[in-house]
This record gives C-alpha cells, structure tokens and sequence, in this order.
C-alpha cells in the first residue's frame, strides 16, 4: 500500500446557513479545499452526509456535487454511518489512493440541518438509533446520552460539575476558532443553570443543530510535493470499529467498544501509544461522549474522564489537548461534515496553521468521529512530515 498525505483542507463558517443552499455549502469547501492544495484535478471524490434526504429532500449527491464543481465525470460516492459519515468518507479516500486506484482524491462531508423544525431534527438523527427498539418507543439521541452519562454517574461517581467543565472548555476554545457556530466563553454555572433537555443533560451539554461543510484532498505522499502548495500532512493510521447499535445491547453503557477497538488497531498501526498523541479531537456530540471516548483511547482509565476534565488535563495546555477546535460543542455539528471538519483541525495543528488556537511543538494527531451511540467509530492518527 501506498503511503498518504493530506494536502489541502477547506471549511466555512458554520451556523444556521440560511442564505445558502446544501450544494453552495458543499462546493465552497470542497473548492477552498482545492485552493489549499494547489491541484488542478481531482480524480474522484468521496461525500460523508447522513441523511440530506430528511433534512432537505435531496439525495443523489455525488452526481450534484460533481456536477456543480464542473467534476463530471469522475467517480463520486456518497458514505454514510450517521454521524461518523464524514470520517468514512475520510477513510475510503485513503483506501482509494493506498491502493493505487488514484492520486488525488477529494473527500467532503456536509449537512444542512437547520431547514427543519426541532422535531423533524429530533426525528432525522434518531433514524441512527436503532429504529424499532429505541426511537419507535421515543428515546431521543439527548436521551441515550443521558442514560450513558447516568450509568457513568453511577458506576464511577462522576458528578454533573465534571460534565460541565468539558463544555466549559470547548467553548473557550471555540471563541479562538473563527469559524465555529457558538463562540462564546461560558462557565459551569452557565451550564448548570442552562434548560434541561434529558436528565442530567442540559442545553449547554449539548452539540448544537448546524449547517456546514468541509473538505480535504489527499495524494500519495511522495506526490505531495508535486501536487502541493501547502505542507503535506501524512496518514499513520486510519481505522474503523463497530458495536451494538442499541444501548440495551451492551453490557456496559459507560464503556465505547468502537472506539476501544478503532484506538488500538489505530495504535498499531502508527507504531504509537495514548502517549504519543500530541492534540486530539473528539466527538463530543454531548459532554459525557468527550468523557467515555477519552477513556476508550487510553487517555484516561476507566471511570477517570470525568475528574481528569475537571482537572484541566484535556485544556490546549493539559497533558491531553483535546478539541482544540472548540469541538462539536462550540464549532458545531453537522453531521455528515463533521469527521472531515476534525481533519482540518488536526491538519491545521501539524502544519502549524492553526491562529490564536495553536498548540505548541505538536507532532502527531488523532481524530475520533462517531456514529449514534458509538455503533461505530473512525478513528485517525496524523503526523507531520
Ligand atoms: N448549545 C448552546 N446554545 C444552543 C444550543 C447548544 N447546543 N442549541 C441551541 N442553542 C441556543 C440557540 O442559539 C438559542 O439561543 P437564543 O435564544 O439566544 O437565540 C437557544 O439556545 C434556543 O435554541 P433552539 O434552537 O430553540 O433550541 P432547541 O431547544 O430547539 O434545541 C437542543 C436544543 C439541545 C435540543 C438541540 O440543539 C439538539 O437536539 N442538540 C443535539 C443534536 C444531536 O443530537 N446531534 C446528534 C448527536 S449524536
């Protein structure tokens, strides 16, 4: 297999986009993306969306995209694992160009969330649970959570005070990141004192609803130079795991399997340990999923993630920097956009573009993108060259 490189990465402001269409949101990071790298082609394209049927009523989209991008006609695919479908996407552009198959390959990933009303969002992402066993009888993805974050409570005494500092964290960082959907410096009090959506979870434990796009380009490495105007970023590893999509399944609700199981193969992959990871983003769709992953990657031990946040060890400057991006929670979460989104920042990080939120000396990155409840995971680790 052929060693790969990231060389151009590409995002837009996320929020609520209602001046602009799915494909608009789409082309404009796909071709910043293209910018960045400096190609001038693309031999195939991969779109991570979860489900642009529900929320806008369009599918087909490869044939949009290309079309719209002036691409035709190029082989295009849309993935889709809910919200891990951007790192699907990610992965299967690797595989594309490991394999010889091509070299320059564009991976995307978009959503277009916020045409619909609260219940028809509530409705689309529950069709990631399992449908006849979980959303038929009326769970929510809060409510899920919200029994992950009890059992965590329970089981490890992990308090409401350490959910909080995760998100008290994220939107500090996010204030830094210019394109993220929440900005804004919060406390735990806010958090606290925040409406309750499922208990113990409150709004601000929450991702938000987003419209967003990003997008990257890979190659084969020793072509970056050839191809790129940026810093080619290498791929050490890129794997994916899967697990029960229903909680009732697992015999454990605090412990994410996907994850544990990607983390490891990911590991091996890139000859590396927990310890070797110098940033880290993170599928923080609630702040109890920022505490299992953390603890599936061998951050933390089990039952730790909850006093290892509170104590400051995943800030930009704790022995874990996690979601320097401000991550789901502050930046936002769209779904199908938010694996390739992770990327970015990662990228951005090891080349040292990363503005006001750079963390210092980093070499290597992880990413780690989610699906449902943890029905499956990406995980990613990247090294500067
Ligand atoms: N974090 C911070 N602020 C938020 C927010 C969030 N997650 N969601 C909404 N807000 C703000 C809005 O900007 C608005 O502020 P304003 O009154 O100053 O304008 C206010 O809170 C109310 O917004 P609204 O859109 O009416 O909220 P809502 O009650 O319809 O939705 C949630 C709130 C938490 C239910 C919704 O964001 C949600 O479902 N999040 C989870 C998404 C999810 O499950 N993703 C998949 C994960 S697997």
């Amino acid at each position: 297999m052929r060693d790969v490189a990231v060389i151009g990465v590409g995002i837009n402001k996320w929020g609520e986009l209602w001046e602009h269409s799915l494909r608009n949101i789409f082309v404009d990071a796909a071709l910043k993306a293209i910018d960045d790298a400096g190609v001038d082609h693309v031999d195939s394209m991969y779109v991570g969306c979860m489900t642009s049927g529900l929320f806008v009523g369009q599918e087909h989209l490869s044939s949009l995209f290309t079309d719209y991008m002036g691409l035709n006609p190029i082989p295009a695919t849309r993935v889709e694992s809910a919200c891990a479908s951007g790192g699907v996407a990610f992965r299967s552009a690797i595989m594309e160009v490991a394999s010889g198959m091509s070299d320059v390959v564009l991976a995307g990933g978009v959503e277009k969330m916020n045409d619909l009303d609260g219940g028809g969002v509530t409705f689309a992402l529950a069709t990631a649970s399992d449908q006849e066993y979980e959303a038929y009888n009326g769970i929510t993805f809060p409510g899920l959570y919200a029994l992950m974050a009890r059992a965590h409570m329970e089981k490890y005494g992990t308090t409401r005070e350490q959910l909080a500092h995760v998100a008290v964290k994220n939107h500090a960082n996010g204030v830094l990141n210019p394109d993220a959907q929440f900005p804004m410096k919060i406390t735990v009090d806010t958090v606290l004192n925040s409406v309750e959506v499922a208990d113990p979870l409150r709004l601000m434990d929450c991702s938000p609803v987003t419209d967003g796009a990003a997008a990257l380009i890979v190659c084969p490495l020793d072509m970056a130079s050839k191809f790129s105007k940026a810093t080619p970023v290498r791929v050490a590893a890129s794997t994916m795991g899967t697990d029960t999509i229903a909680l009732h399944s697992r015999s454990d609700l605090t412990f994410l399997n996907s994850t544990a199981t990607a983390a490891e193969k990911a590991y091996a992959m890139a000859g590396v340990g927990p310890r070797d990871i110098d940033v880290t983003e993170v599928h923080d769709c609630f702040t109890i999923a920022e505490i299992c992953v953390t603890e599936a990657l061998g951050y933390f031990e089990k039952g730790q993630g909850g006093a290892a946040a509170e104590a400051g060890a995943t800030a930009r400057d704790g022995e874990f920097p996690v979601n320097p991006s401000g991550g789901l929670k502050s930046k936002g979460h769209p779904v199908g956009a938010t694996g390739v989104a992770q990327v970015v920042e990662i990228v951005k990080q090891l080349r040292g573009d990363a503005g006001e939120r750079q963390i210092k000396g980093v070499k290597r990155g992880l990413t780690q993108n989610m699906g449902g409840t943890g029905g499956s995971s990406v995980v990613h680790i990247l090294e500067a060259v």
